[in-house]
């Protein structure tokens, strides 16, 4: 049996003839680059996520990159976010001129841990960004409490949490501001890159609109010097129609991790993705932790499983934040994870049949080799 880490696919299969009807329409209305499709949607995905506000822009990354800027935050300022993160969450911090400063991660959840990020906190901290890693919020009332006590801003990477919930509250909503990716395979995914920010705060949302579009309140009248960041039309209408299935597509994936879970509680030497009370995971992705992850990530691929990594190399010690002078070390728990963890197929499409054989598979490969050496697994419960 095949089973793909994801499959676009499948949901396109679906939403077919409303995806290609949106389409359609944005091209005999010729709007191609931000326009009515973008605004609508704007106001969709604002309420969705229980704010008064969003910019529709080009990417993830742009998003946190122009929210940052329209908190002015630029050279001197300090931004700490999660060791383990995708990079783009540290660039938009770079591209500002500011410095990424790294903290770890908690060794259940894997998001920011505000302990460490408190411990980092200097006169220059601006802001902090805990990211809602793998689906699932970061501890929001220990970070708004961090953000009040410095006096710093809480920025929300949401990049992979649409539709997740802390304390009943939908992610995004509850910092200064949400960022969110909306590429391909995100849970709420364009057919090509974008990205958009929520917020209450309308000064901050009209500031990233200005910026969005080379600093221009009307054509050719430049305001200040900004981007061409804007969100497609075409990605826009798309993003209306598949935001009315990102519930069920949530739900989806909730049932998936259960079964992964239930098939796979009693299986030895490997740990399963912990949803804490607080939250409502979204599972963008199920990542399981093993000793033996290596050999399970050889071993898959050859029965046919697509897995992956998220991320093999914490951000302190990738060549692009040597810079940083954050050796092996310095961030344990992060480092600890990086070497163990595995995230198994995960879309809302999966059969039980699927999972199924998935999880025996990771089985088979387990009790196959119990026999064989552990290595001792110091920093991770
Ligand atoms: C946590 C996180 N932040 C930011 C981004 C950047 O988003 P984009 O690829 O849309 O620029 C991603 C994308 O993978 C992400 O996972």
């Amino acid at each position: 049996m095949k089973v793909p880490y994801l499959d676009l696919k499948a949901q396109y299969a679906d939403l077919r003839n409303e995806l290609n009807g949106a389409i359609e329409q944005v091209i005999s209305n010729t709007a191609f680059a931000g326009g009515p499709y973008v605004s609508a949607f704007e106001e969709e995905f604002s309420a969705y996520c229980q704010c008064a506000y969003a910019a529709g822009v080009s990417s993830g990354t742009n998003a946190i990159h122009l929210a940052l800027l329209a908190l002015d935050i630029g050279p001197g300022d300090e931004v700490i976010t999660a060791a383990n993160t995708f990079i783009a969450t540290a660039e938009a911090i770079s591209h500002c001129g500011a410095t990424p400063v790294f903290a770890d991660c908690d060794p259940e959840t894997y998001t920011l841990d505000p302990a460490s990020a408190e411990a980092v906190i200097t006169h220059r901290t601006k802001a902090i960004i805990p990211v809602h890693l793998f689906g699932q919020a970061a501890d929001m009332d220990a970070f708004m409490a961090l953000g009040k006590k410095y006096g710093v801003y809480i920025l929300e990477d949401a990049s992979q949490a649409h539709g997740a919930e802390y304390k009943d509250i939908r992610v995004g909503s509850i910092g200064v501001a949400g960022c969110f990716s909306l590429y391909p395979g995100k849970n709420l995914g364009a057919y090509g890159d974008a990205g958009i920010v929520v917020s209450n705060d309308h000064g901050l949302i009209e500031r990233i609109k200005l910026l969005r579009d080379h600093g221009s309140v009307r054509k050719y009248e430049h305001m200040v010097v900004g981007w061409n960041s804007r969100m497609d039309g075409i990605q826009g209408a798309i993003l209306s129609v598949k935001l009315r299935y990102l519930d069920e597509g949530n739900n989806l994936r909730r049932k998936n991790a259960r079964y992964y879970t239930e098939l796979l509680a009693d299986c030895p030497e490997i740990h399963l993705p912990k949803e804490h009370p607080d939250c409502k995971h979204v599972y963008h992705i199920y990542a399981i932790r093993s000793d033996r992850r290596d050999e399970l990530l050889k071993y898959l691929p050859e029965q046919g499983i697509g897995c992956g990594i998220h991320y093999p190399k914490p951000l302190h010690l990738q060549p692009a934040y040597s810079h940083l002078g954050k050796g092996r070390g310095a961030y344990p728990v992060a480092e600890a994870a990086s070497s163990r963890y595995l995230s198994l197929p995960m879309f809302p499409e999966l059969t039980e049949e699927q999972i199924r054989y998935v999880a025996d598979t990771v089985r088979e490969k387990i009790v196959q080799g119990t026999a064989s050496s552990r290595t001792t697994e110091p920093v991770l419960a």
